[in-house]
């Protein structure tokens, strides 16, 4: 056995990255006004913005998009996509959406409004807009570890199986018309969510005859710490572990964009047939007929074959040490991050590194600019400007939990050495992190702000 895990492929295609100097991106990160989704992306030298719909397809996948049906309706296309969902996830009913967002817009829209509630390990950012866009409420119930970064536990997504409980029965079960678990959990460090509470979970929910679902954007990798971490899973395929975390649940939202392995896509699946029809209803009415759903026949083939390839061991194998070797060299340096390494990113807490600048002033975006001027890397911000709520008498910002940044990996994108320069760049950032300034928001949306919300240096 060798030391090193290496990339589980060789590179067929390649895209040029521009470097930049020093003063052209203080310039350029001013004009997008201190906020990483408004520089334009040839301006960025390694970006690490999100794992989503920015993965290297395979020759497979290209080869497969060559036999794209795109007919308007019942594609060739279609049934080979719907075949792989349905022999992965299990579930009766597969509906193909335009990505992951679109799938939780129809499903909320059939249950969610005034007077309910979703609960959830952590929602992420569009799962929670969509919910309250309904008129419903969204809750977090992740275990406590989960909300320390330095914490140390082999499953920080896990939700709080106590809480669940209590707040089914505070709440009343007939206003909670679906618990979900975000595996893994992105907006809690990328933790994966472990099997037995899955599992658990699910007895809860049943008890109360409410549905569970997955969020499962990032369900192979979730799958692959339960066979690193999890009693009784080491010898067993992650192919089986998928297919068992969904065999204990009613349904899942799906973004293709992550691990699927795609440029575009994503799914609705779910057993109940009401549910179903109403989804398919509201799917032509937004997205596009049942067997396309916004998407060209030939990315449902792309999906198709993604997949497959995203539970191959050896991919999942240098996918997850990647992660792990990014942490490991910037704990080596002292640097703060959520601990232990997720499945897709590298989550830095800003608010341990920058002490000095308050939360009103957005420690993690302040960051993000650094990462931008010193070294042309994407970051995003996962703290309080993506969560932050204002105080409705006050207008006084009320934080978010923590203040990450995230350094999100595409996948079978970037090699070691970018990996490397990365942790260079940031030891410098760490190094000079004394005299790093905070920012304000001088212009903001009403909801999902962080998209394009104006930041200007604080004096
Ligand atoms: N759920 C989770 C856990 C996600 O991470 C995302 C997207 C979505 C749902 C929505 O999927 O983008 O296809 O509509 N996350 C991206 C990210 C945007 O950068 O983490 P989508």
């Amino acid at each position: 056995m060798t030391k090193t895990i290496i990339e589980s492929f060789k590179i067929k295609s390649v895209e040029p990255i521009k470097m930049t100097s020093r003063n052209q991106r203080e310039e350029i990160i001013k004009t997008a006004h201190y906020n990483p989704f408004l520089i334009r992306a040839e301006d960025v030298l390694i970006d690490l913005l999100t794992d989503s719909g920015t993965s290297a397809m395979s020759s497979e996948q290209w080869a497969a998009m060559m036999r794209g049906d795109e007919s308007y309706a019942g594609a060739q296309s279609f049934f080979r996509f719907e075949s792989v969902v349905k022999e992965i996830f299990g579930f009766k009913h597969i509906i193909p959406t335009h990505q992951g967002r679109a799938a939780e817009k129809i499903l909320f829209s059939i249950i969610g409004g005034k007077g309910k509630t979703i609960i959830s390990n952590t929602h992420f950012d569009t799962t929670r807009a969509n919910i309250e866009f309904t008129g419903a409420e969204a809750v977090d119930l992740v275990v406590p570890e989960g909300k320390i970064p330095s914490a140390i536990h082999p499953f920080k997504g896990n939700i709080d199986l106590q809480k669940l409980e209590e707040t089914i029965k505070r709440i009343g079960p007939e206003n909670i018309p679906l618990v979900m678990l975000t595996v893994t959990n992105n907006s809690g460090g990328g933790q994966p969510v472990s099997m037995a509470n899955i599992h658990k979970a699910k007895g809860i929910c049943e008890r109360h005859n409410i549905p569970l679902f997955i969020d499962a954007c990032r369900f192979a990798e979730n799958a692959y710490f339960i066979k690193l971490r999890e009693e009784g899973y080491a010898n067993k395929k992650v192919y089986d572990i998928a297919r068992e975390m969904f065999s204990y649940v009613d349904g899942c939202t799906m973004s293709a964009k992550k691990d699927g392995l795609a440029n575009i896509g994503g799914f609705l699946a779910l057993n109940n047939e009401e549910w179903a029809t109403a989804a398919r209803n509201l799917l032509i009415l937004t997205e596009g007929f049942a067997t396309y759903g916004g998407l060209a026949g030939r990315d449902l083939d792309a999906i198709a074959v993604g997949l497959r390839e995203v539970l191959e061991e050896d991919y999942l194998k240098y996918r997850i040490r990647s992660i792990t070797y990014f942490g490991e060299k910037l704990t080596a340096i002292g640097v703060p991050i959520f601990q232990p390494p997720g499945g897709h990113a590298i989550y830095i807490d800003a608010k341990a590194m920058l002490p000095h600048i308050p939360v009103e002033q957005y420690p993690g975006q302040a960051l993000v600019a650094e990462l931008f001027i010193e070294g042309g890397i994407r970051a995003v911000e996962i703290g309080s400007v993506m969560f932050g709520k204002k105080d409705q008498q006050t207008g006084e910002l009320v934080p978010a939990q923590m203040e990450l940044v995230r350094l999100a990996l595409p996948r079978r994108v970037y090699t070691q050495s970018h990996v490397d320069y990365c942790v260079e760049i940031i030891e410098n950032i760490w190094n000079r992190r004394n005299s790093i300034r905070g920012l304000k928001i001088i212009k903001e949306p009403p909801f999902l702000r962080h998209f394009t919300a104006h930041f200007e240096p604080v004096k």
